[in-house]
């Protein structure tokens, strides 16, 4: 018998206590006489009462509303001259596990409210497990981690009303000019996707790629989705809010009921490491991208979704991804945000989920595990009378790596706190301004200048004048007719 198996349910029998004896009733509580109180003894009705109190945890602090299926992903071309990693080797075949959703929303937001969406993938490979936690976007909106809980807060709610609210909006981004990247992006016709399906994806940190003889690369990872880029109008989106609130939700989990399974071509861009140091623009610079006219797409691979959870509270909802999750042949990089987070998803997850979280199932690695964390809240797996402590004398191997590590960097200089050294290219708003002027067509520019004059209902000055400024540093035609448009809804 597996371990599961104890609570699959069949048709015959009755419903037990939660210590598996028969219970009495699911319909009557034990009463004294029929129209009498209730007894202390009804011991089975105090185990419902209380285990209901305690069904939830609490929600994900970003990135609460979301859903996923599971998986697999296949190496179909040879990346060997960059990662040894075993789950990048031509013809490997990984289980996964991917999870999208909203940031802002909470649990019961709508789907197709205009944010970034999550892209959470998990590799259950044969060296542990893998997780690449991205977004639909390949920028975000700071480039420190010392910034990211106010930048939430700024995209939550009023202390007062608990109202979500446009001024606090831009109050924020104005003040953070870094964030006109990714705030162009999101006010853009890509900032709505139709489905999750019909989305891409970005890892958008660089990550580090070391091959089997040591070399390193920096790289960037894209999911091109395989369905074809579709995108919601505000108007559309506002009556699917009101619609079906779980669309994007019901529609990734319909589609997979139908045997039509979505798929991602997942392709690379691989810096040489030592260009690193010298390129033009900080490529460790979450809010930039790097131009694919230096750095082209390689292909890696391909990632089809072909499973839905048979749970979604065990499988979804307990879901625990962290960007420091990885293995060897891939490691992190001087980006500040991706070290950031690289301690703040276990740590969110302990309070989450419990400390214990790796155990369960969706979590557990799918290779033999040797850790010497014990104990703890609803530990369960356990390594018996083997040594608790390094080193031992016993047989119990531990890590004892010394020297540089091999998915590591060089960093020298005093103790600062400051903004990355600047390079050549590293302004706020010449890569917004390309997505403006090279990328966008005349319909998109307009539909830009209209969504940016919607999200500007509301803003009080100075950050009205201060949001107007910042468009017109991003592109000077955009920006007057962004200030046009609202000074004229104004009158
Ligand atoms: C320093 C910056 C950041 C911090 C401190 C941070 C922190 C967090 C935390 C605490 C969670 C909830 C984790 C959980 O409860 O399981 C979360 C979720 C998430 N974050 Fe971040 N985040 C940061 C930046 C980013 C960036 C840059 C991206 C994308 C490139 C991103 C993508 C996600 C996604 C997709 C989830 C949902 C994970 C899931 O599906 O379970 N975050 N973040």
């Amino acid at each position: 018998m597996s371990d599961n198996d104890h609570y699959k349910i069949t048709p015959t029998g009755h419903s037990t206590t939660g210590s598996g004896a028969p219970a009495q009733s699911d319909r009557n509580s034990l009463t004294i006489g029929a129209d009498g109180p209730i007894v202390l003894q009804d011991v089975h009705f105090l185990e419902q009462m209380a285990h209901f109190n305690r069904e939830k945890v609490p929600e994900r602090q970003p990135h609460a509303k979301g859903a996923g299926a599971f998986g697999t992903f296949e190496t179909t071309e040879d990346v060997s001259r960059y990662t040894k990693a075993s789950l990048f080797q031509k013809g490997a075949s990984t289980d996964m596990l991917a999870r999208f959703s909203t940031v802002a929303g909470e649990m019961g937001s709508p789907d197709t409210w205009r944010d970034v969406r999550g892209f959470s993938l998990k590799f259950y490979t044969d060296e542990g497990n893998y997780d690449l936690v991205g977004n639909n976007t390949p920028i975000f909106f700071v480039r420190d981690p010392m910034k990211f809980p106010h930048f939430i807060r700024s995209q939550k709610r009023l202390p007062d009303s608990g109202l979500r609210d446009n001024h606090m909006q831009w109050d924020f981004w104005t003040n953070n000019p870094e964030s006109a990247h990714q705030v162009t992006y999101l006010m853009g016709v890509r900032g709505l996707p139709r489905t999750w399906r019909h989305m891409n994806g970005y890892g958008s940190h660089t990550y580090m790629w070391v091959n089997a003889d040591g070399e390193r690369f920096w790289v960037k990872y894209h999911f091109h989705t395989e369905q074809g880029m579709e995108f919601f109008t505000n108007e559309e989106a506002a009556a699917m809010s009101g619609a079906d609130a779980d669309f994007h939700r019901r529609d990734l989990f319909d589609a997979i009921g139908r045997g039509e399974h979505p798929s991602w071509i997942m392709s690379v861009q691989v810096m040489p490491y030592e260009e690193g140091k010298t390129y033009r623009l900080n490529p460790f610079d979450l809010t930039k991208t790097w131009p694919h006219a230096d750095y082209p797409l390689i292909r890696v691979g391909k990632m089809t979704l072909n499973r839905n959870p048979e749970n979604f509270f065990a499988q979804i909802e307990q879901a625990a991804f962290s960007p420091g999750n990885t293995v060897p042949g891939i490691g992190l990089s001087p980006d500040k945000m991706l070290q950031g987070r690289a301690f703040a998803y276990a740590d969110a997850q302990r309070n989450r989920i419990g400390v214990n979280f790796h155990q369960l199932p969706v979590n557990q690695p799918k290779v033999p595990v040797n850790t010497y964390m014990f104990d703890g809240q609803m530990a369960y797996h356990h390594t018996g009378n083997a040594p608790v402590y390094v080193p031992n004398s016993g047989d119990r191997p531990w890590a004892d790596e010394e020297g540089p590590m091999d998915d590591g960097w060089e960093a020298d200089g005093e103790m600062v706190r400051s903004a990355y050294n600047l390079r050549p290219d590293d302004d706020d708003f010449s890569q917004p301004g390309t997505l403006v002027r090279d990328v966008f067509d005349d319909e998109e520019r307009a539909k830009l200048v209209d969504q940016v004059a919607a999200s500007l209902s509301g803003v009080r000055e100075p950050v009205l004048g201060r949001a107007f400024e910042y468009w017109k540093n991003i592109d000077g035609d955009v920006g007057a007719r962004i200030e046009d448009k609202v000074r004229s809804a104004d009158m």
